[in-house]
């Protein structure tokens, strides 16, 4: 039997920089992200009678880190279903390695929102997003659709993301430099907790400012929404810069994109900039506004505009013989397809 499930890449405007249990990924603060409407990632899970899990990452089998950590996925699905059956997974990735979002969260949505169907999991819509958080913390944010916020909980039952309201809204990412980072975040999490002597502001600034965030996108106040999450993004660079030993993820271009947006801000556009674990800037934009953003930033890199896109989705089941290749037979939402 095969499951499929589509998922999306987000962009946090309140960002996730911080983990107070690293096994069950707790954040230190709440976020607040968009997930896209750009780069799908597309993922299908086929229970087998193999010995181990396989990984077929487009077209190709993955690499012995990527497949340790999709196995590693697996046995918690498998733990939860009381299974020892192994699987094999599919996965194509639109996100151009060039475009600068990591996949990180789109793939972990869709591995779990398969893997849970294809184990025979019934999971609403909080508890995938409670289990695609154990894959990556951002991926969690990948399971609602539009604005999602991600509540750092007390415990491993309490910390979800769930779908909140906001304004219209555009992102438009600028390229800068599309190679792998130098240090994983993973990495300079745990070093910019145990060494900027920011951690602590950075933590209660966050959590005071995700509430005056999740209220302006409530209230449809862009103006203050983007305002805040540029701010927050340049907190948390701030807070990685101060690391021993530093970490800066920002290049000349980047410092080149947010000042390219504070001059589109002087000449009456409302546009305000952010940035996560690497060079690349992400323009927050009303939408009417995106395509003068964008050309704004063409001089810097490649641009892509993206809108709010729609939340994990699993798939009409495919044939098992059609293994590999996702055809779809219907949809329905993470939340429509399961028992609440
Ligand atoms: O989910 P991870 O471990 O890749 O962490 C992502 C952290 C940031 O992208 C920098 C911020 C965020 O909230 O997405």
């Amino acid at each position: 039997m095969t499951r499929t499930a589509t998922a999306h890449p987000n962009i946090a405007l309140i960002k996730y920089w911080g983990k107070r249990d690293e096994d069950l990924i707790l954040p230190e603060t709440g976020s607040l992200s968009m997930t896209l409407d750009a780069f799908t990632t597309t993922t299908s899970v086929t229970l087998t009678e193999g010995a181990k899990d396989t990984f077929h990452l487009n077209g190709r089998p993955a690499s012995d880190k990527e497949a340790v950590r999709v196995a590693a996925f697996l046995d918690l699905v498998r733990s939860l279903a009381g299974s020892g059956q192994h699987a094999a997974v599919t996965s194509t990735n639109e996100v151009p390695t060039g475009a600068g979002l990591a996949s990180s969260a789109s793939g972990f949505a869709a591995l779990a929102t398969a893997a849970a169907a294809a184990y025979g999991l019934e999971l609403d819509a909080r508890a995938l997003s409670r289990l695609a958080r154990r894959g990556s913390g951002s991926a969690s944010r990948s399971i609602p659709g539009g604005f999602a916020l991600w509540h750092a909980g007390e415990d491993d039952e309490s910390s979800f993301a769930e779908p909140v309201p906001g304004p219209e809204l555009a992102m438009v990412v600028v390229t800068i430099d599309a190679g792998a980072k130098a240090v994983s975040s993973r990495e300079a999490m745990r070093r910019c907790a145990e060494t900027s002597p920011f951690h602590d502001a950075w933590v209660s600034s966050t959590q005071a400012m995700l509430s005056e965030a999740v209220a302006a996108a409530a209230a449809g106040d862009f103006p203050r929404l983007g305002a805040l999450a540029e701010s927050n993004a340049l907190r948390m660079h701030a807070h990685i810069n101060a690391a021993f030993p530093p970490i800066r993820y920002l290049a000349p271009g980047s410092v080149a994109a947010f000042d390219t947006i504070a001059s589109l801000r002087r000449d009456g556009i409302e546009a305000y900039a952010t940035a996560d674990a690497g060079p690349n800037v992400v323009g927050l934009c009303l939408p009417q506004d995106a395509t003068a953003v964008a050309d704004a930033l063409a001089p810097l890199g490649a641009t892509t505009v993206m809108g709010p896109g729609e939340g994990a989705r699993l798939l009409g089941q495919t044939l098992p013989d059609a293994a590999g290749s996702p055809g779809a037979t219907g949809a329905a939402s993470a939340q429509g397809w399961v028992s609440a």
